[in-house]
This record gives C-alpha cells, structure tokens and sequence, in this order.
C-alpha cells in the first residue's frame, strides 16, 4: 500500500534537500524536422532557454530537432494524440490538421518581400488562419520565419521547359503540387528527412527549400544546380494542443506565452540573416552551381505557373484568397 502512496506522489512532486515537497516540472515535448543550426531550429532552443528561465525551472522544454522523434506527418498525429505538446511545422503541412486553407501561403510569388510577408503575418491573414485551428483543438502561438525558396536538380533550371519531366520532392503542399505540375515538373511529397537520400539516389530529381535547409541537410552537395527563384515562402506556425494548454495553471501559461513572443522576435529577426550566410557557405562550398534568374525568365516562370491561382480556389477557398487579394493589395485570378 505505502509503496503505491509513494508511486503515485514521486510521479507528481519530488523531495527536495530539507524535506520539503517540490513538483515535478510540466514537460513540454517540442519537435521539429530541422537542423539546430537554422531558423527554427534556434528559435526552439531560445524558446527552452526563455521558458525555463521564467517558469523558474517549474516547465522544462525537451527540444528534439531534426526528425529525432516524429517525421512530418507523424508529428502531427503526435500533437493530435498528445504524445507530443509543441510543433512548429511547416504551413504547408497543415491539411492533416483540416486547416488546408494555410496552404494559400504557398501561392508562388505571392509574398514580393520578406517585409510583405511579415506584415500579412501580424496582420488579418495571419489571424484569421489560426482561428481555423480552434475547432480542429490546435492553437496557433505564433508564426515564425524561414525565407524564400530555392529550387534545384542536377540541370539549370532557368527556363519553364527545363522542368519538363523531372520529378521534385514536395513537402505536403497541394498548390506547390499544382505550381510544380504547371511547369511540366512531377512531385512527390515525402517527409524532410527522406530528401538527402532521395536526391542522391536518383529517387527524385530535385527539390525546392530555403538556403538554411539546403545547407544543414546538405542537398547541394547532391545537386548540381541550384536557382535562386525565391518563388515561394517557407514559414512555420508554432501550434500547441488546445486541451493541454488551456489546462496548464494560468501563471504558467502567461509565462510560456511571454517566453514565445520574445523567441518569436528572436526567430523572425535572425530568419534573413542566417538564409544570407547559408547561401553564401553554399556558394563557397564549390558543391553546386548557382543560378538566378534574368527578369524574362522570372515572367515565363510567373506565367506557366499562374494558373495555380484560379485552381487553388477549389483547395483553400475563396475567403482566404479574397482577404490576401485585398491585404497584400493582389489580383488573385
Ligand atoms: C520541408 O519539409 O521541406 C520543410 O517543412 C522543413 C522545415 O520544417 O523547414
């Protein structure tokens, strides 16, 4: 009998030098796909630090990067399950969720700047996807930046017509399904982790990502060529269980939530910078060869790749598309 008593309190509080009863800290598991050494990637690890600093160690933040505990689709069902507390995927991983309306960010060319982006963010776009969440039990905390996308294979890709039959890894997206398909391309979705071996084996034949996932997943050094067409987005939603949230003490929560706004800041003020310098040690390296466009051939791109928008109303609808035309002040179709 005591030896239950004293299963049952050891789970929950823990004795501490003098006698006196301490709780056991709340654990937040935090996964992700990416490298520690990028965007994301940093800002879990400033998020942990900030919110065991200011939960006075009463939360501790287990960060497990680069796929160490779920894989992309995994994850999700993980957070769904309560197996795992915190994701920051990828936006364009969010139809499993029910919310395929995020993929509306994945529209080719619809950010013209990192600013742009920024403000529909913090904005009406920003908001109105997270309130999407609510009833599928997610909660959106915040939106944190990675950068403009890349695309590669191992042949210059500067024409529309030198996409013609290859096949390119997605990661989830059906409008990036549909952008690459415009151009003639065949993609495939498949988990993160999967694409450095998948592009040295021939499996697909290139892939799009931003300068910071080429460099710490190493996939320029297996393809020859790399265009710098920044002609999508790449940004993560930082999304919490509903019920584990709502139900953590509030003194706690407003912690956690003022350890997220400043780790918020912190991601999205290194985002720019840390896709600069990857760029740049990508140049270095010698591995690859990079390409960018001229301005006809950014248009032929925007062209063979336009009818996505008059598509994507049938996946995200017309309300999402509706506010980003006015919001980001575009035509949409
Ligand atoms: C991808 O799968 O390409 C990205 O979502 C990875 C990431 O999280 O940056």
């Amino acid at each position: 009998m005591l030896k239950y008593i004293l299963a049952g309190i050891t789970a929950a509080a823990f004795i501490v030098p003098g006698g006196a009863m301490a709780q056991s800290p709340i654990v937040i598991k935090f996964s992700h796909v990416v490298a520690n050494d990028t965007p994301k990637g940093k800002g879990a690890l400033k998020f942990k630090e900030l919110a065991e600093k200011y939960t006075n160690g009463k939360v501790k933040i287990e960060v497990y990067p680069n796929s160490s505990l779920y894989k992309d689709k995994e994850e999700i069902e993980a957070l769904q399950l309560g197996s795992v507390q915190m994701l920051a995927p990828s936006t364009a991983k969010f139809a499993p969720l029910g919310a395929k309306e995020f993929e509306a960010l994945d529209l080719p060319w619809l950010f013209k700047d990192e600013a742009t982006y920024d403000k529909a963010m913090k904005g009406k776009i920003g908001k109105w996807l997270f309130k999407k969440l609510e009833p599928k039990g997610i909660t959106g905390l915040a939106y944190w930046d990675n950068g403009f996308h890349m695309v590669s294979a191992n042949r210059p890709l500067l024409n529309p017509a030198d996409f013609q039959g290859l096949k390119f890894r997605i990661s989830g997206s059906k409008i990036a399904d549909r952008y690459f398909r415009e151009l003639g391309a065949i993609p495939q979705i498949m988990a993160f982790s999967e694409v450095y071996q998948a592009l040295q084996t021939g499996v697909v034949d290139g892939c799009e990502n931003t300068p910071s996932n080429y460099l710490t997943q190493k996939f320029h050094e297996v393809q020859k060529d790399i265009t710098v067409s920044n002609h999508a987005h790449l940004q993560y939603a930082v999304i919490v269980n509903s019920k584990f949230w709502n139900g953590l003490p509030p003194d706690i929560r407003k912690e956690l939530e003022k350890a997220m706004d400043e780790a918020t800041d912190y991601t999205n003020s290194i985002a720019v910078k840390e896709n600069a310098d990857a760029l740049d040690a990508i140049k270095k390296s010698g591995k690859t060869t990079l390409h960018y466009l001229t301005d006809d051939q950014r248009k032929a791109w925007q062209k063979a790749m336009q009818p996505t928008y008059a598509w994507a109303k049938g996946r995200v609808g017309q309300e999402i598309l509706d506010i980003m035309a006015k919001e980001l002040d575009i035509k949409m179709n």
